[in-house]
């Protein structure tokens, strides 16, 4: 093994240096959330981003390339979530070091410098070493790889190249993409005396905790295409992952990723926060840290890259995670208090040079975790609580033997079988799913608690629950995606900065179709269209074929394809064709987007440095920008934004467009957004050198007094940490005043006032005083009316009863009427009833000592006797009661039904 231990930070730079030394070009991670692939959410692979090179579809600026990548691989084809903390050598977010060549060179110089690096810079024992080539594949039609296995021989004897099958050894990157045969070095950790005893070759690709495989050399060669079919690729190309973290495990000479410099500092901070020792055991616990310790890197880079967690979609996927941390520490380390945003100072400090997304937005990316922590630990709480209600329901019903004779079946064995299924304790397919779907319990978590409690859970019933739940929710969405139709392999190019109107050729075209409706995607050779991006909407407007007219009803891009949406196709598709955008639309658009990027200036300026932009939607109707910033905006702070962006709107500043390289932008000062991809050279857009550079590829107006006016009309909490602002410029901001302005003067018109502030506060102070008159005139009216109503009390042997309608709307007015009538009266019993709005009501008061000695009760009568009569309910105490009804009929019984019950 190694001589020297190097650190992690030290064997990335090596590996950087060592390629950069063969004439790479090293690259920066590409973000590891993606936005712009339909068929990928997240960075699995560090390929993802150079997809188009291998598929021939756009020209690689370098021939070779070496960076380290952010993969996170838990959903889609690579799935990893399942193994992670259990074993020690699997991650939902990994670096992956990788060196490709784009048509340059293929398996002899990628096989040799693999050899190299892991040997002669690295030392790692020849004799630890296994690789494997493809075997070839007859259902495929592809055969064994020779030439790996040649160049292999050179450098390492013939019995530790082992043959492996398409499953191993033929890398695809999903369903469809670019493949090809690949080949796997894996290493073999374990003591001489274990490796004495068993063979390494046999270990190999067998999940073996010490014999693992740490870097794949893919040789792209193919396109795996939607019917199956595997089509040649113009060019070879190489493509190397080696996981980085497995790779300091085997040169730090540790048996668990774990125990190396990648994660000791941060299971020491969580040790620290539980006041606990992680034992590096496979109990529960040490999984529980390890989890904590992988999660917390995927949670914080999806979140630095600009993905909150959500109900859907990417978002989804990091709430999972998050989710499945917290339920680690909740159950398996007994902590109930948010954990996991504890820990975002450590991942950013560690991961400062090479990542420093991280440490640029700690606070913001500790509040959205800590917000989402404690929203689960509230729900997992409530879950556990259902969870409990479930089990106790089951042992209150289950409580008596149901008896042979409930049972359905007629030979022994069927009855014993049934009366097995009745004893058990199976938590249903259905309530698990309940569980999952409302309260976010993972199904393990279900299985969990089940287990400690002697239940097993239906998990067949569970699988089927959420098949139909995901059935459901596919056929909503089902789509399906034809294969490309090629017309012409070209490059196509984006002319709509300078162009509106545009004479192309079709590249390409597709259908999909969604619930039975087809839509079409077109590509062209040029186009005027600018695809949604940036938060701009994408054009709408008509492709022209000769004289047929079709509508383009939104543009996209999906990996650096313009992609036209059309509803139809035209009869000629092979004819050249006139793109026409639609142009007032357009320019709406633009002028959103270059008051968007005014207000981000002035954002900045006015509420600080922080203010990062999280989100933003630029149409032609309307502007929304999203913004990390932890309070409300305040009416001054809104005032001086919007002050600042007309201020530079009316300087009618020329807005700049220029292409430059990316380090020159940064250092002029311009703002770059994280999360986003973007090129060596960059297109800067300037609005005053000294206000707004902005790297941006959207479409802008000429000069700012273009976009007219500005107004803000909304500003809200959008998520934990993130504010939501929404505006309008030019003739909509212009219309929106006007209507506002509008409403005033009819307010001023109707008070007949100027200063419709002042009216109004006085009119509320008006009403205020009115109010309190009209409850003090209430007061002295009912006190006439008590007065006028206790002259029909009837004397009783030793109190006076008094039973009669009362004229009062409110339910209050009547009790408190009952009461002073008891008090005027001395002993007595007070029975009053009210008719308003055609629903009887009725107050009972007793005196206190008339109470006691007869043994009455006015809430007991109001229940029994009273409510019944008139249909409705009430209640109250030993001497004041009260009822609301809804069958006025009975009042006419309520004296006879009184005197009864007095009897
Ligand atoms: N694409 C291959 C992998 O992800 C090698 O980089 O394993």
């Amino acid at each position: 093994m190694s001589t020297t231990m190097l650190s992690a930070a030290e064997i990335r730079a090596t590996f950087l240096k060592f390629f950069e030394e063969k004439a790479h070009k090293i690259v920066p991670s590409a973000p590891i959330v993606i936005k712009n692939d339909p068929t990928l959410l997240f960075t699995n692979a560090g390929m993802n981003q150079f997809k188009e090179f291998f598929l021939g579809v756009k020209d690689a600026p370098y021939k070779r390339v070496a960076d380290t990548q952010k993969c996170l691989r838990v959903s889609g084809k690579h799935n990893d979530l399942e193994e992670v903390g259990v074993d020690t050598y699997h991650h939902t977010m990994f670096e992956m070091l990788g060196n490709w060549s784009f048509g340059d060179y293929f398996k002899k110089e990628a096989i040799a410098w693999s050899w190299e690096l892991l040997t002669e810079v690295y030392k790692i024992d020849k004799d630890r070493i296994f690789v494997t080539v493809f075997e070839g594949d007859e259902k495929e039609n592809l055969p064994f790889d020779q030439e790996a296995f040649d160049e292999w021989k050179k450098w390492i004897a013939v019995d530790r190249i082992l043959k492996g099958n398409k499953k191993d050894n033929f890398w695809e990157m999903g369903d469809t993409g670019p493949c090809g045969p690949c080949s796997e070095i894996h290493v073999d950790c374990r003591s001489d005396e274990e490796r004495a005893a068993v063979p390494g070759e046999t270990l190999v690709n067998a999940d073996h905790p010490q014999v693992i495989e740490i870097w794949n050399n893919v040789f792209m060669e193919f396109n795996r295409m939607k019917d199956g079919s595997l089509q040649k690729l113009p060019a070879q190309h190489v493509d190397t992952g080696m996981g980085f973290e497995r790779l300091v495990r085997v040169l730090q000479n540790k048996t668990s990723n774990y125990d190396t410099d990648v994660f000791t500092l941060t299971i020491a901070a969580i040790e620290n926060i539980v006041q606990q020792k992680y034992t590096f055991g496979d109990d529960l616990q040490s999984v529980a840290f390890r989890v904590l310790a992988d999660h917390i890197r995927a949670i914080v880079f999806t979140i630095a890259d600009g993905q909150l967690p959500a109900a859907t979609g990417a978002g989804y996927v990091i709430r999972r995670i998050l989710r499945r941390a917290v339920r680690y520490y909740h159950t398996y380390l007994g902590y109930d208090q948010a954990l996991l945003y504890q820990l975002v100072p450590c991942i950013a400090s560690q991961f400062e040079t090479v990542f420093p997304e991280v440490k640029a937005q700690e606070a913001f990316v500790a509040k959205v975790i800590k917000e989402e922590e404690i929203s689960f630990l509230k729900t997992l709480e409530k879950g556990i609580k259902r969870f409990e209600e479930y089990m106790n329901q089951w042992n209150t019903n289950h409580s008596e033997n149901p008896g042979i004779s409930a049972i359905v079946g007629t030979t022994t064995e069927d009855i014993i079988h049934e009366l097995d299924k009745q004893r058990a304790k199976v938590v249903a397919g259905d309530f698990a799913f309940e569980l999952y779907d409302t309260y976010g319990f993972p199904y393990d978590l279900t299985d969990l608690i089940a287990r400690e409690n002697g239940w097993v859970v239906d998990e067949a019933g569970f699988k089927a629950a959420m098949q139909k739940q995901k059935d459901r929710s596919r056929a909503a969405t089902a789509l399906d995606t034809g294969d490309w139709v090629i017309l012409k392999e070209a490059d196509s190019s984006f002319v709509g900065y300078q162009e509106y109107n545009t004479e192309a050729q079709v590249l390409r075209y597709r259908t999909i179709t969604a619930k039975g409706k087809s839509q079409y995607q077109i590509i062209l050779d040029k186009t005027p269209f600018y695809p949604e991006g940036g938060g701009q909407v994408g054009d709408t407007g008509v492709l022209i074929f000769d004289d047929e007219v079709i509508s383009v009803v939104d543009t996209k891009k999906e990996n650096n394809q313009i992609i036209h949406f059309t509803d139809q196709l035209p009869k000629d598709i092979t004819v050249s064709v006139v793109a026409k955008i639609d142009w007032e639309k357009r320019k709406a658009a633009a002028a959103n987007h270059s008051a968007t990027h005014l207000l981000h200036a002035a954002l900045k300026n006015i509420l600080g440095a922080h203010v990062n932009q999280k989100g933003s939607l630029v149409s032609d109707s309307v502007l929304r920008f999203d913004i990390a910033h932890f309070s409300k905006m305040t009416d001054a702070e809104l005032e001086a934004v919007t002050q600042m962006v007309n201020e530079k709107i009316r300087a009618n500043i020329p807005v700049q467009i220029k292409e430059m390289p990316k380090e020159e932008a940064l250092q002029l000062g311009a703002m770059a957004l994280f999360g986003e991809k973007y090129g060596d050279v960059v297109r800067t857009v300037i609005i005053d050198p000294k206000f707004s550079i902005e790297l941006c590829g959207g479409t802008h107006v000429a000069a700012t007094g273009e976009i007219g006016t500005f107004v803000i009309t909304g500003e809200s909490a959008l998520a934990a940490g993130v504010r939501r602002i929404e505006a309008l410029t030019g003739a909509a901001a212009v219309a929106y005043l006007m209507e506002k302005a509008g409403v005033v003067k009819q307010l001023a018109e109707a008070m007949k006032t100027k200063d419709v502030l002042k009216s109004f506060q006085n009119l509320q102070e008006d009403k205020a005083g009115l109010e309190k008159q009209v409850a003090a005139l209430e007061q002295q009216a009912l006190a006439v009316q008590t007065q006028e109503l206790i002259s029909f009390a009837q004397q009783q042997e030793s109190y006076q009863l008094l039973i009669h309608e009362a004229k009062v709307s409110q339910m209050d007015g009547l009790k408190k009427m009952a009461n002073d009538a008891k008090a005027l009266l001395g002993e007595a019993l007070v029975v009053l009833y009210a008719v308003h709005q055609d629903k009887p009501m009725l107050a009972v008061a007793i005196s206190d000592a008339l109470a006691k000695t007869k043994n009455w009760n006015a809430g007991a009568l109001i229940k029994s006797t009273i409510a019944p009569l008139i249909k409705g309910g009430g209640g109250g105490s030993a001497t004041l009661a009260n009822a609301g009804g809804s069958d006025v009929a009975g009042l006419k019984n309520i004296e006879a039904v009184i005197k009864e019950w007095i009897g």
